[in-house]
């Protein structure tokens, strides 16, 4: 599938996809890598407590695929009795306003009580979500809270706050879609991340 080149427009706004950042194969190879950082790091965290449960709870809507392919990999390390995974949904407040102001619009099924949380993102930007989120579970009685992120913009400066895992760092200030991440839920299926050019 060559998507390089297609020409997006929504409510007359148009971009163009620029090119490909990370492919197929590349992303495949870094959550595999991933997946071995991150359970090597927690198996003895579920050793130690016995009575609790890694739940990875990914952000909707972007971070299906990337949470479906961690776990899978997660699934080989770790006792499979004691992964879990949740959803949460989150939008911003109105137009415009300030990035800190999120709603949540689907909550967790479970309680999240005592567990051992990773919260599972597809990109960071300013930060503002991953605090909300973290702060969310804290609150909730989540018994350790961690971050995990596919892509992280470091071109921003702005970040409250560091993720424990991070997939892929963005040098430039680029927007991306694919794997999940999408622009006006566009391109969210294709298998390689890409970059978009204003027109
Ligand atoms: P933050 O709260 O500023 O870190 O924003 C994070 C959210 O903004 C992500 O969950 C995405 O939904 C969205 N976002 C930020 N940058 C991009 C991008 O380049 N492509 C697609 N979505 C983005
Ligand atoms: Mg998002």
């Amino acid at each position: 599938m060559n998507i390089i080149g297609e020409i997006l427009e929504v409510n007359g706004i148009k971009k163009r996809v620029a090119g490909i950042l990370w492919d197929e194969a590349e992303i495949r190879l870094r959550v595999k890598e991933l997946a071995k950082e991150i359970a090597g790091d927690y198996r003895p965290i579920l050793k130690q407590y016995p009575d609790k449960n890694l739940v990875l709870v990914g952000i909707l809507n972007g971070v299906v695929p990337f949470l479906a392919d961690l776990l899978r990999e997660l699934s080989k390390y770790l006792p499979v009795d004691r992964l879990r995974y949740d959803t949460l949904a989150i939008s911003s407040y109105g137009q415009g306003t300030n990035p800190g102001e999120l709603k949540i619009e689907k909550d967790l099924k479970n309680p999240i009580s005592g567990d051992i949380v990773l919260i599972v993102e597809d990109i960071i930007d300013t930060g503002y979500t991953a605090v909300y989120f973290k702060q969310l579970l804290i609150h909730k009685g989540a018994f350790d809270v961690r971050i995990c992120t596919l892509l992280i913009k470091v071109a921003r400066k702005e970040h409250e706050i560091e993720p424990d895992y991070i997939g892929f760092e963005l040098r430039e200030n680029l927007f991306v879609v694919g794997y999940g991440l999408d622009w006006a839920d566009l391109c969210r299926f294709l298998t390689s991340i890409a970059y978009l050019e204003d027109l």
